[in-house]
């Protein structure tokens, strides 16, 4: 069996959740020392950054890959499926690591013809969505001209590739509001305040934040994803709590949808007599892909055989734009056969898209540099 198909298969039977990739991280150590491959000395908790660095020196270019697993029962049956039961690599982030372990070892083994240094980014917890910070803590991006990363995409057959410009993963952020109101006998009404009502007024007025201030070609949503309020029937409780998330493509959407929410849900809510307050986590901002680096993406894809298709749309997330405000850069999916979808027990990697995606990786690198060397 190929290094590479030892290295999925050992990732997809060892998952970690976002920053306990302890073995994980131990595991990528040994096998790129075991290869040669240069690893920088970073203080990260899980996760780790790789070079190969040319002869001369030249122009940097990262890679990127996510290491974490999901808290999913696995439903595959595959003979290498998962030894930690309940946790399961089921979005493909197995082959990410694997792939580009096996990048390293294919620019290694070219090291000498190399215009530049490729950094080999290997980051924690992408699906807390902040495991990127963690990495950009270091100086792992310092002079990274340009910045790639991989996704599995189960919508497109092996050997095919899907692309875009500008966004191909939506902002995530996240938001709360507490409804206050008057607790009363449920029989009485009349003397108290229902947040019950009030908020599920909200709950309908928020969903023309994106139906009336947000242009109907702009991809954006709003889904209020848990609501909690009362303990028993006949109490009408003091408070409802809400929480939900908001995606946009465009970056003015974005910063137009807190103002408004917030303003809906005071208004409303004093509209019933009752308050509400509101809380806004901002996450990651829309993955950006450059125009000029994405078109250079594809090309490299067809010089090695891939198929290059557009990349549907999504309201997904991806840490990935974090590193994107670094250096321009694209986020690529890459098919793995036609499966079930991302984070459902059931997904499953073709191994026939493996070594494909190896070869394309390092070409990418290898070409990146040379184009940016010119
Ligand atoms: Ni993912």
């Amino acid at each position: 069996m190929s290094l590479l198909k030892q290295d999925f298969e050992w990732l997809h039977a060892h998952p970690e959740l976002s920053y306990e990739e302890y073995e994980t991280t131990a595991y990528i150590r040994k096998r790129l020392t075991e290869a040669g491959v240069e690893i920088l000395p970073y203080t990260l908790e899980t996760g780790l950054v790789a070079q190969v660095q040319g002869k001369q020196p030249g122009p940097i270019v990262a890679l990127r890959a996510d290491i974490d697993a999901l808290l999913v029962k696995e439903e595959t049956g595959l003979a290498y499926q998962s030894c930690n039961v309940g946790k399961m690599h089921a979005c493909g982030h197995d082959f990410h690591t694997s792939v580009l372990m096996e990048t390293a070892r294919i620019l290694q083994s070219q090291k000498d013809t190399l215009a530049g240094t490729v950094r080999l980014i290997f980051q924690p917890a992408e699906e807390r969505s902040d495991g990127a910070l963690k990495v950009l803590a270091t100086d792992a991006m310092e002079g990274v001209q340009a910045v790639f990363a991989l996704h599995t995409a189960p919508w497109f057959p092996v050997g095919t590739i899907g692309v875009r410009t500008g966004a191909a993963s939506a902002s995530v952020d996240r938001f709360e509001i507490t409804v206050t109101g008057q607790g009363c006998h449920a029989a009485s009404p009349e003397r108290g305040v229902d947040p019950i009502v009030a908020a599920s007024a909200i709950v309908s007025a928020a969903q023309t934040v994106v139906s009336r201030n947000i242009a109907p070609v702009n991809p954006a949503l709003v889904s209020i994803t848990h609501f909690e309020a009362g303990t028993t029937w006949n109490v009408i409780p003091e408070s409802a709590y809400m929480e939900g998330t908001v995606r946009t493509h465009a970056a003015k959407d974005r910063e137009l949808i807190p103002a408004r929410l917030e303003a809906v849900a005071k208004g409303v809510a004093a509209g019933y007599g009752a308050t509400a307050e509101f809380q806004w986590h901002a996450g990651p901002p829309a993955t950006d892909n450059d125009p000029e680096w994405t078109a250079f993406a594809a090309q490299v894809a067809e010089q090695t055989g891939l198929q290059v298709k557009e990349d549907p749309a999504n309201m997904l997330g991806e840490d990935f734009s974090y590193f994107q405000q670094k250096a321009p850069g694209v986020y690529i999916h890459v098919g793995v056969g036609l499966t079930k979808s991302l984070h459902n027990p059931g997904f499953v990697v073709d191994e026939a898209s493996l070594e494909p995606a190896a070869v394309y990786s390092a070409a990418l690198a290898k070409n990146a540099l040379e184009k940016l060397a010119k």
